[in-house]
């Protein structure tokens, strides 16, 4: 034995750095492979809750995979190097072999925890939504897609396995006069959703429809029809009446649903809400608009949405497939975008025109001109995402101002309502950059946010009204010539009002 050679010391320490690194991936491989035994028998994309790690089941199992090549890895070099030294002489220090042993083991842990941080794309990738479908409908919404007089499209939602779908409807004052409507459907796959990954859309466009009327409708359930929900037409001609106005929903989408209903409840006149976009998070996964319908389900289910296209309504690269799925709008509007992403509304003696401010913007004034031009409404009004004079610092909206300004102002547009800069802000009257004495001389343009994600303000001269960090809701009242606005917070404190009047 004393004649076998010394073994080289280095060779040595780093046999024990891999021996220390084989028992680290040997126990992770093991430990995560009894969790995937235990916890994680079931359909393939099944979601594990962990505080810290919000993960699914082939996430774990890449995991696991990735540790066993390492045990085989370390453990092959480990038993190469130790064949290679079998026949001489250990005479390494036993305690610098452990530190070496457990260097082995720290490099272990510190690769795992590299591999994890390395990759959150790929754990926020996966989704799940705390409010899947079923057989019965949910998320029932109301929009228009075309004349408010005599139309109104119904929305909702169910789960795969229900194939059909249909409402009644009838005059709110004609009981027994029911009549039913069949609602086509689509199919929507979301491929990362761990839970819930297909759904299916419902739509009904009812037309020919009484102006100015009130009407009671239900839709079809497993046994029967969902309870009475109400909506109202358009009047045929000038009438006074009261919209909503509100602004990104985006985060905080629970507060938001508060606000709304809050608004709802101390407003019930009012016809509908505007919209002026970022409706959600996350424009690409269904999990954000699965909450955000949820959250607006005691709301719009009587009271139709009108909404513009936010940038996180979008899907950068793609179509925004589930804006466009999820909500039925006018299909006429500019060709320089997909239908329902511009289009215009009448209702009463006022029009609505809702343009996209995330593309096209310069393609997109041809139709903006041609829609204020062609309108004899006594009141006018815009809608879109991107404001105008800007609430936040290092925005500058430019195309927008560069391209639609000078049309508004050309065809004396009332007020621009706009979003996308989170906060609370109305600018003085302007007309070509001066501001008007008179409110009714120039264009008001306004920003406001109904979620809980809040950007500082700049301190600019064209601000009439600015507040930080407040959500709010809006309510707009006409009557003949006369306009009056207000803004209201989550406690139905007024922080704004301003009247106009022709
Ligand atoms: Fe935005």
């Amino acid at each position: 034995m004393n004649n076998l050679p010394v073994v080289n010391n280095k060779l040595r320490f780093f046999e024990s750095f891999l021996a220390g690194l084989t028992l680290f991936a040997v126990v992770a491989m093991t430990v995560t492979g009894v969790f995937i035994h235990l916890r994680l028998s079931g359909p393939d994309l099944q979601i594990v809750r962990i505080p810290w790690w919000g993960i699914a089941k082939w996430y774990i199992l890449d995991v696991h995979i990735t540790q066993s090549y390492l045990a085989i890895i370390s453990g092959a070099l480990w038993g190469a190097l130790a064949w290679f030294r079998k026949h001489k002489r250990d005479a390494t220090n036993p305690l610098r072999r452990l530190t070496f042993l457990v260097a082995g083991i720290l490099f272990g842990l510190l690769l795992a925890r590299t591999v994890i941080s390395d990759h959150p794309i790929l754990v926020e990738t996966i989704r799940a939504t705390d409010y899947p479908s079923s057989l019965s409908p949910d998320h029932i919404t109301l929009t228009w897609s075309g004349d408010p007089k005599t139309t109104q499209a119904i929305q909702w939602r169910t789960s795969p396995e229900t194939s059909a779908g249909k409402l009644r409807y009838r005059l709110a004052d004609a009981p027994g006069t029911w009549q039913e409507a069949e609602a086509r459907n689509a199919l929507l796959y979301s491929s990362y959703m761990a839970n819930d990954y297909e759904i299916r859309w419902h739509t009904v466009e009812l037309s020919g429809l009484r102006p100015d009327a009130e009407y009671v409708y239900q839709v079809q359930d497993l046994d029967g029809w969902t309870e009475e929900r109400r909506f109202r037409t358009a009047p045929d001609g000038p009438e006074a009446f009261s919209f909503m106005y509100i602004g990104d929903s985006q985060e905080g989408l629970l507060e938001y649903g508060e606000l709304l209903e809050k608004a709802q409840e101390r407003h019930p006149d009012a016809r509908f809400y505007l919209h002026a976009g970022d409706l959600v998070n996350r424009g690409c996964e269904r999990d954000d608009w699965d909450l955000f319908f949820h959250a607006s389900r005691n709301v719009f289910d009587q009271y139709p949405i009108v909404p513009t296209i936010g940038n996180h309504d979008d899907c950068p690269g793609f179509d925004p497939r589930y804006y466009s799925a999820f909500l039925a709008l006018p299909r006429d509007g500019s060709p320089a975008r997909p239908p329902g992403q511009s289009y215009a509304l009448h209702y009463g003696d006022a029009l609505f025109v809702v343009l996209n401010s995330n593309i096209a913007v310069r393609e997109q004034a041809p139709w903006l001109e041609e829609q204020l031009r062609d309108s004899t409404a006594t009141w006018k009004f815009v809608l879109w995402h991107h404001p105008t004079y800007v609430s936040k610092k290092h925005r500058d909206n430019a195309e927008v101002h560069q391209y639609w300004t000078p049309i508004l102002e050309r065809y004396n547009v009332d007020i621009a309502f706009q979003g996308h800069d989170h906060a609370y802000m109305r600018t003085k009257s302007i007309r070509e950059e001066a501001f008007m004495e008179r409110l009714e001389d120039g264009v008001i343009y306004l920003v406001s946010v109904s979620g809980n994600k809040f950007y500082e303000l700049l301190d600019r001269d064209y601000m009439e009204v600015a507040i930080a960090d407040l959500a709010t809701y809006q309510v707009i009242d006409i009557d003949g010539d006369s306009l009056h606005y207000r803004a209201f917070d989550m406690e139905g404190n007024l922080v704004d009002a301003f009247h106009l009047n022709k």
